[in-house]
């Protein structure tokens, strides 16, 4: 890896699925908005320097005083930049890596409806970029996995034991990140829902790293439900080792 490990953050997006009254990266949990959570998580990595947070262009003033990412700007010495998104993942994705400084040689993109990603799951990705270009964290599924067609008839049934669910962070050079989305962009067919599937279009590898279930993405409110159970496990987990230390 050459220069510093830069992070896209992109909390762009409305929620739809969530249905709440606002933005899904602005909805709180315990207090707090997911985007403060995620922002927190990954400033607090140790694993990285710039940070780009990518918002919805109404929200980009508001993002930029809450709480929490003043303290991760704090955090990161200034280098902290909101700005406003596209109208898809993939164009947030690409607002945010056009803002990174030009010292970053390694980029992290970070869903911020990935609100508690375990800052050693961004350690890993991370570390794992010093032997590969393209990384992303993915879990092995529980259930077995069809593929159908659109008539609802089952067309395959793929060895789960090659299947992988995969999460975010995903971590590149930028150099490939950037080409995948040029690509990507030139080819008209510009979106898809992660990074890696840009850079596999080039045919580039990519490598897996385990996931981790705490990285699970807020889609749905049972989605909240469950991170707020999260949380308040993690909290009574650390305070319970706090006693223990004393
Ligand atoms: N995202 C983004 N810009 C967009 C769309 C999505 O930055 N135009 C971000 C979201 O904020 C989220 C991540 O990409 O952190 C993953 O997207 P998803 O979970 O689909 O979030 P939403 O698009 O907001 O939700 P929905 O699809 O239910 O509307
Ligand atoms: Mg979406």
């Amino acid at each position: 890896v050459t220069g510093s490990v830069g992070c896209v953050l992109v909390a762009a997006g409305s929620g739809t699925r969530l249905g709440a009254d606002r933005p899904k990266a602005f909805v709180l949990l315990a207090g707090r908005t997911l985007l403060e959570h995620a922002v927190a998580r990954v400033a607090g990595s140790g694993a990285l320097g710039p940070l780009v947070v990518v918002v919805p262009a109404e929200l980009v003033a508001l993002a930029g005083d809450l709480a929490g990412v003043r303290a991760a700007r704090e955090l990161l010495d200034g280098n902290l930049v909101v700005v406003p998104g596209g109208p898809d993942r993939t164009a947030s994705v690409r607002r945010g890596l056009a803002v990174l400084p030009p010292d970053v040689g390694s980029v992290l993109v970070h869903d911020a409806a990935r609100c508690l990603v375990p800052p050693e799951l961004v350690r890993r990705v991370s570390a794992a970029l010093s032997s590969y270009a393209a990384v992303v964290p993915g879990l092995s599924p529980a259930d077995t996995v069809k593929q159908v067609d659109a008539a609802g008839a089952v067309v395959a049934t793929p060895d789960r034991a090659t299947l992988r669910l995969v999460q975010t962070p995903q971590g590149f050079d930028r150099g490939l990140l950037e080409r995948a989305h040029r690509a990507a962009e030139a080819s008209g067919g510009g979106s898809a829902t992660d990074d890696a599937t840009l850079v596999e279009r080039l045919g580039q590898p990519v490598h897996v790293v385990p996931g981790d279930p705490r990285a699970l993405k807020v889609t749905t409110p049972d989605d909240l439900a469950y991170a707020g159970w999260l949380l308040a496990a993690e909290r009574a987990a650390s305070s319970l080792s706090d006693v223990q230390a004393t």
